[in-house]
């Protein structure tokens, strides 16, 4: 049985005092113990949700790192500073870095292996726009997305990694995907894994949906057989996400 997680990606919102406000907001009403939560807060943030998680099992999450071990990149922050602070999980790939930040699929895996061999686990996000979609070539994409991230990634350190599978065009559109696609397609992401790896891989690996999910719909998507758990944003962000985890 693989344990679901449930991951917000608060994305580019809440100042540092705000966000530990909504995290005094959230902690005790919400179930942690079933599943791993997952709070990914901006950087400035980490240190002071950390302190206001303390004493839950609300796991932390960056949004991003740098493949790099350290040097001159400016305005970058490293694997190997997030696991000094305790940060177990990082979000990879997310589609808003591959649109506004030039991240292509080679960095994703370069990112994949940098998280790994620093003991992080990468959210690794994959998913098509809505014009793949109706060019009927979403499980193409997904496909080769997946193989490029793994690319190099033991069969032991690849159960570790969760892929996020969002569509892009359900993305802060309140458009989401039916349980049906959803579920799809996450299928046809577990099979790739089965294929590059083995069933047991394939059987382990936990496989997220993300895209305008919301309290009324999570409990829907969540309890399909290929999907292990949400990643998500607008609702992440609003008293709502008790709702969403505790579904
Ligand atoms: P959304 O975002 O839940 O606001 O659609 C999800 C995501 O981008 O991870």
């Amino acid at each position: 049985m693989r344990k679901k997680i449930i991951a917000g990606n608060w994305k580019m919102n809440k100042s540092p005092s705000e966000a530990v406000e909504l995290c005094n907001q959230l902690k005790d009403k919400i179930n942690a113990d079933q599943a791993d939560v997952v709070f990914c807060v901006p950087f400035v943030s980490l240190v002071p949700v950390q302190e206001a998680l303390k004493g839950t099992k609300i796991q932390l999450g960056a949004q991003n790192l740098h493949y790099q071990d350290n040097g001159a990149y400016t305005g970058e922050i490293s694997a190997s500073m997030l696991k000094d602070m305790g940060i177990q999980y990082v979000i990879i790939g997310h589609s808003e870095r591959r649109e506004y930040f030039g991240e292509t699929d080679s960095i994703v895996n370069l990112k994949v292996k940098k998280a790994l061999e620093f003991g992080l686990t990468p959210i690794v996000c994959v998913g098509e726009t809505l014009q793949l979609r109706e060019q009927g070539t979403t499980i193409d994409l997904v496909r080769y997305q997946t193989k490029i991230a793994f690319d190099g990634i033991s069969s032991a350190n690849a159960k570790k990694v969760v892929i996020a599978y969002e569509p892009i065009w359900a993305i802060g559109t309140g458009k989401t995907a039916t349980k049906e696609q959803a579920n799809e397609v996450c299928a046809a992401i577990r099979q790739v894994i089965k294929e590059i790896y083995n069933d047991e891989v394939g059987e382990e690996i936990r496989i997220q949906y993300g895209g305008s999910v919301n309290k009324d719909n999570a409990k829907e998507l969540f309890e399909m057989p290929d999907i292990d758990g949400g990643l998500v944003g607008g609702a992440s962000i609003k008293a709502d996400f008790v709702h969403v985890v505790n579904y």
